[in-house]
């Protein structure tokens, strides 16, 4: 067993219950986020063989150089799982503010990116990899007021769809999941400001309650795993019923 799996945004909420899931099946784990210090404990606290590293995937440098340390350490890129993301300032249209509104792209779509990108051409060069993209179901319908968002995660299915094709004779597959609300900090602090109402969430929710961040990372497991061998460009919703209403 030596594979090599990275999660962006490792350190907290979904990104840490999928490496601590991941692990089982993985050798090696890298955990990826902007706190470095954060991202090293995690890292200790899998055990040994894994590495914590502090990179913004927003920076194409760092994103380079952290892929390099990767491939210098365990010579191997099996799992992407592209979880690093900010939820936006929820504001109406026509007072957004243009840079809080790229701001929300660049970290979860052009972060995305600029990370498949730097590991891609590895897997492809091995005919073999699985990458999984954290949409949300603000990227299947609109949520008023949190456009930059919901454009983010939009971008995020149609790149997956897009690199899934391209990618698909060549053993590399790629897929998104959508979550619905989970109960990690960035849900908090959209509760903190009172963007979201739990209770009135619950009440909309049809299994009337949050997810669990490890609920997430059983579906993203299961999408990185062999048993989604035919599974490539699709959307795997997860949101307690959420979109089915
Ligand atoms: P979180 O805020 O608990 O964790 C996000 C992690 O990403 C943090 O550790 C943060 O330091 C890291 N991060 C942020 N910007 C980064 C950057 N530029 N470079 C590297 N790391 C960075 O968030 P949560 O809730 O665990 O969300 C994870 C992903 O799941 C995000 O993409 C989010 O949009 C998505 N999602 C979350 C939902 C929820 O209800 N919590 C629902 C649907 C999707």
């Amino acid at each position: 067993m030596s594979a090599v799996a990275l999660v962006t945004g490792g350190a907290q909420g979904i990104g840490w219950a999928t490496a601590r899931r991941l692990v089982r099946d993985i050798a090696h784990m890298v955990v990826i986020d902007l706190d470095g210090a954060a991202a090293e404990a995690r890292a200790e606290e899998l055990g040994s063989g894994h590495l914590g590293v502090g990179a913004d995937v927003t920076d194409a440098a760092q994103v380079r150089a952290l892929v390099g340390r990767v491939m210098a350490d365990f010579g191997r890129i099996d799992v992407l799982v592209n979880n690093a993301g900010i939820a936006d300032q929820p504001g109406e249209t026509l007072v957004q503010s243009g840079e809080a509104f790229e701001r929300v792209l660049r970290v979860n779509l052009c972060g995305t990116f600029l990370v498949t990108q730097a590991v891609a051409g590895e897997m492809l060069a091995r005919r073999q990899g699985a990458i999984v993209n954290l949409s949300s179901i603000a990227g299947l319908g609109g949520i008023p007021t949190r456009n930059a968002y919901s454009a983010a995660k939009a971008g995020i299915l149609g790149m997956t769809r897009s690199m899934a094709c391209e990618w698909a004779r060549q053993g590399v597959r790629v897929n998104a999941i959508a979550p619905g609300y989970v109960r990690t900090s960035l849900v908090e602090e959209l509760e903190e400001r009172g963007t979201i109402d739990t209770a009135a969430l619950e009440a909309r929710i049809p299994m009337g309650r949050l997810a669990d961040p490890t609920e997430i990372a059983e579906a993203i497991a299961f999408l990185t795993s062999p048993q989604a061998s035919f599974i490539t460009g699709s959307v795997l919703v997860a949101d307690g019923g959420w979109s089915a209403l």
